[in-house]
């Protein structure tokens, strides 16, 4: 039967024994409310490693008071269910990763929103990945990164994993945990796997069951701009990137979506590239559909 560890110290424990055991350990952190995305990063962590830990904990300090924390989607039982299925030896669900101090009222609401409130907890150390953290999401979140950044660390710390699982579904955090990890000299190995999507292409979130059923149609658009996008590149029919991009923006706009961004970065570095040229980029976009924000990416390398 699946372990649930809660205590960190107890976690770092049952982690080292495992690996005097000469088990290799994989991490594959989440907040919880799985779904299929989810579990093909945790089949992939089972390919890689003899002990897959999955962590369920939704991190306030990655969130702002006005964004989702107190509402995102709560789901323990059914999600050990789904993990004990495919063999995970144990869940990581701690009840907080922050030590409180005065003032501090129900778990994690006082963190949220630390990027515009006093601190009320004792926490006062973060990470923040200088560069990667600003493009893209960073802009319209800028709290978001510190956050990922500073909770990934913790789980790295805790949990002592050879190899840790991540979805390319979000790009932007997995560039930067794997710069994180070469700059702080973590010594884990970083995996980056493919986006799992729906039948009709949308990326498989956990806020995708906060849309209305007219919403979660129009999502599609996403999907389908993405790839006109890529085509259009491939085939050298849009070579202007600016033509591209605001093609983007134009579909999504049409198929109801109100856009926060869509860029074309450099795979690797994601900076802004106004010219495809032998360097694999990245278009990224990010739209709300009601009060819910998505994000996709299309990975494109014109040969
Ligand atoms: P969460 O949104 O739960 O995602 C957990 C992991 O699943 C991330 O690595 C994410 O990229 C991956 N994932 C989500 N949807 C996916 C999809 N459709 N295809 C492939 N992978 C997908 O990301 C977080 O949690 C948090 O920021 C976390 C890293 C746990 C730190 O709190």
């Amino acid at each position: 039967k699946i372990q649930v560890l809660t205590d960190p110290d107890e976690t770092r424990a049952f982690s080292r024994r495992c690996r005097a055991a000469g088990k290799r350990i994989a991490l594959v952190p989440t907040m919880g409310n799985l779904h299929a995305g989810h579990l093909d990063l945790v089949k992939s962590a089972r390919q890689l490693a003899d002990v897959v830990i999955v962590s369920i904990y939704v991190n306030p300090t990655q969130f702002s008071k006005s964004e989702d924390f107190g509402v995102y989607p709560r789901t323990r039982e059914r999600d050990r269910a789904l993990l004990q299925e495919l063999q995970v030896e144990a869940t990581f669900e701690p009840l907080t990763l922050y030590h409180p101090g005065r003032g501090s009222s129900t778990e994690g609401q006082h963190l949220a929103g630390t990027d515009d409130s006093p601190a009320a907890d004792s926490h006062e150390t973060y990470i923040q990945v200088e560069r990667l953290q600003q493009g893209l999401c960073g802009r319209s979140r800028p709290h978001f990164f510190r956050g990922v950044a500073t909770v990934v660390a913790k789980l790295f710390n805790i949990l002592e994993p050879d190899v840790a699982v991540f979805g390319r579904k979000d790009y932007q955090q997995w560039r930067l945990i794997c710069r994180m990890v070469r700059d702080l000299d973590f010594g884990i190995e970083i995996v980056g796997m493919p986006i799992t999507r729906e039948a009709d292409g949308l990326a498989m979130s956990s806020r995708n069951s906060m849309l209305t059923p007219d919403e979660r149609i129009q999502a599609t658009c996403i999907r389908s701009s993405l790839e006109a996008a890529s085509e259009n590149l491939q085939s050298g029919k849009l070579s202007l990137l600016q033509h591209v991009v605001s093609a983007i923006s134009q579909r999504i706009c049409d198929g109801g979506g109100r856009m926060d961004y869509v860029e074309v970065v450099d795979a690797q570095e994601l900076t802004p590239v106004d010219k495809i040229q032998d360097r694999p980029v990245v278009i990224a976009v990010a739209a709300w559909f009601g009060s819910v924000r998505l994000i996709d990416n299309i990975e494109v390398q014109v040969k």
